[in-house]
């Protein structure tokens, strides 16, 4: 974590895998973003636990606890500010934000979806990736706008799509690929590489990450040898 570190609350319903996977990145000298708390809609995530394991403030607030939607977003609202949060991350939360809430974070509240939008908006992802028969399936990391995923495209990571997959597995390729795009894709909103404008999704070309060169994001270190499939894999 930096010095300027940008302040991320992220919001979860359950697991939080990604948002561990945020943790750990914002642990690492120099990333420019630290996890200031963590707010959960359930009040048994798992998540939730691991995140207090780590130190990390959090709070779960509960839907039925508030007389509406609004007043829930409101409380939502009050705690990332709460917080000191300048940047919100959607981890899994699985609930519709209100346009009141979304429209105040505009530019600055970031999701991760397990497919490569716009295809396959909504649940069951890998049940509609293998029974449409793609071949390459992967996850979307995009900023959050009213209608529900289809904010613009920030970074996407594709993995192959294997005969014999059943859904367990292939979430399982996609979730190993979400924990690797959801921290790059964090770093560049919390550097400045990229921002939201008119709708969508402006890169400063200054950006390391949008360099000639690394114009795609790659698992391996970036050599003279382009590894074309480690590449591919890796498209914001
Ligand atoms: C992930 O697949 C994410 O893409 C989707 O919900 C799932 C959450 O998993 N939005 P986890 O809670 O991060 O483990």
């Amino acid at each position: 974590m930096s010095r300027t570190a940008k302040r991320v609350v992220i919001l979860i319903s359950g697991r939080g895998s990604n948002m561990a996977a945020l943790i750990d990145a914002a642990a690492e000298k120099d990333y420019p973003a630290e996890i200031v708390g963590v707010i959960s809609d359930k009040a048994d995530a798992a998540g939730l636990t691991h995140a207090a394991s780590k130190g990390i403030p959090v709070k779960a607030l509960e839907r039925r606890s508030f007389g509406s939607k609004d007043a829930h977003d409101q409380a939502i609202d009050a705690t990332i500010h709460g917080f000191g949060g300048e940047i919100v991350c959607l981890a899994g939360y699985m609930r519709l934000l209100t346009p009141r809430l979304v429209t105040e974070w505009a530019g600055r509240m970031i999701n991760i979806h397990p497919a490569l939008l716009p295809l396959f908006k909504g649940l069951d992802t890998h049940r509609l990736a293998l029974e449409s028969g793609v071949r390459l399936h992967g996850c979307t990391v995009h900023f959050v706008t009213p209608e529900m995923d289809s904010g613009p495209i920030i970074a996407q990571a594709a993995v192959p799509v294997l005969p014999d997959d059943t859904e367990e597995v292939l979430a399982q390729r996609v979730l190993k690929a979400e924990h690797k795009l959801y921290p790059l894709a964090l770093e560049l909103l919390a550097q400045g590489g990229v921002g939201m404008k008119d709708g969508k999704a402006i890169f400063r070309s200054a950006s390391p990450f949008v360099s000639p060169e690394a114009r795609l994001f790659s698992l391996a270190p970036h050599s003279a040898e382009v590894d074309v499939e480690a590449l591919a894999r890796f498209t914001p």
